[in-house]
Order: structure tokens, then sequence, then C-alpha cells
């Protein structure tokens, strides 16, 4: 079972991540939780290069080369590995973020994201794709605040302008529309309790858990 989490900043879905992690463990179900950009050591150091410094740090194509870059490292080494010995993965953002930030946010040609997909991680897709959906001005508050005091700051998608953040919530609408079988639409404006017993009623409902 590969179970993505999908959103702008600030939605909560890497808590919601961790919350059902944990929740799967308790009801012995092995569970791999990981991230993008990152999840396998190489990934970690180009998520390094691609969330700090200036805005301006890399043109539009680097950006989705450096993605594509962390993600077949962190597909050949994380996720394929962990699908193949049966165990559940969990991973916070995959690559419906490139299509929201790099395509709807950026501008990048969708097809060019579409065809750098199938060559490097094939014909495989999410199972289920939780799409976390907020209020943008929110989410970059909830986001700013919690870089508060962080010595290596991870800010630089954050620092971007509003616009951008308002094109990826729409961006991720869209994707949800458009492939509504794998994704739902969580609306993260509630206590995260609520928001992880939301999760699992979906997962029942699904039949992923019986
Ligand atoms: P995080 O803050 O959720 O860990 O993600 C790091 C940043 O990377 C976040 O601002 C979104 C951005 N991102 C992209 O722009 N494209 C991608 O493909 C991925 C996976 C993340």
């Amino acid at each position: 079972m590969f179970i993505t989490f999908e959103g702008g900043e600030g939605t909560g879905k890497s808590t919601q991540a961790l919350i059902l992690a944990e929740w799967l463990k308790k009801q012995s179900i092995n569970a791999v939780l990981t991230r993008e950009p990152g999840g396998s050591p190489g990934a970690e150091i180009i998520r390094n290069l691609l969330v700090t410094g200036s805005v301006d740090r890399w043109s539009v194509m680097s950006e989705v080369l450096l993605m594509y870059a962390a993600r077949a490292d962190h597909w050949e080494n994380t996720i394929k590995f962990a699908l193949q010995q049966g165990s559940w993965v969990l991973c916070d953002r995959f690559a419906d973020s490139t299509v929201a930030y790099q395509g709807y946010g950026r501008g990048v040609n969708k097809e060019f994201l579409e065809l750098l997909y199938q060559n490097i991680v094939g014909t495989t897709k999410p199972d289920l794709t939780f799409v976390f959906d907020l209020d943008v001005k929110e989410g970059l508050k909830r986001a700013n605040a919690r870089m508060e005091g962080e010595t290596i700051v991870e800010g630089r998608f954050e620092a971007m302008d509003i616009d951008f953040h308002q094109r990826i919530r729409d961006g991720f609408l869209e994707i949800a529309k458009e492939d509504s079988s794998r994704c739902v639409v969580i609306d993260a404006n509630s206590h995260p309790e609520e928001i992880h017993q939301r999760i699992v009623k979906i997962l029942y409902e699904r039949g992923v858990l019986s």
C-alpha cells in the first residue's frame, strides 16, 4: 500500500502522516514513513540544496531536475524496496507536488513532468493520495511560525509570493479533480485528531483496511 500526503505549506500533512504511521503500528501494520524531497541519504543531500537559500537560487528547470534526481534516488533506495517487501509506504509529498509547484506554480509543461515520471518511477502510482487543502495565508502563517527558532531555515518555497502559493492550492485541487479515484481532498482547517479520524474512516471506506 502506497499512500501519499500532498498539499501546500502549513497544511498539517506531515503531522497526519506521522499520526497515521503510529496508529498503523498499533494495528501491527508495518509502515515506512518517508518524505520528498528526501527520504534516502542521497536525496536528503539534494533536499538541502532545494529548500534552503534564496528564492532565485535555482532556475525552474534546475529545480525540476533536482526534484527528480532526489525522487530517482528515493524511489530506488527506499520506496521500491519497501513496497517489494510488502511494507506500507506513507510518503509526505511525492510527484503531485512537482506538478503543483513546478507545473502549476512555475509553469513547467505537464507532459514533460509526466515523461520524467514514466522514465524514473515507471507505471506505479500511489494507491491513495490525501490532498490537504487550506487557505493560503493561514497555511503560510502556520509554516512561518513553525520555522521560528530553527537553525537551518528550510524556507525557500515559503518565501515565494502569495500568488505562487495560490496557484499551487488551485493546482492541487485540479489534480484531485482529474484523478478523483486516487485522490481525497481533506479540509485541513480542523483539529488534528478529527482529521486523523477522517483519514482512518476513509481507509475503511475504501477497503484499504477491513
Ligand atoms: P516540505 O516543506 O513539505 O518538507 O517540502 C519541501 C518543499 O519542497 C515544499 O515547499 C514543497 C517543495 N516541493 C516542490 O516544490 N516540488 C516537489 O516535487 C516536492 C516533493 C516538494
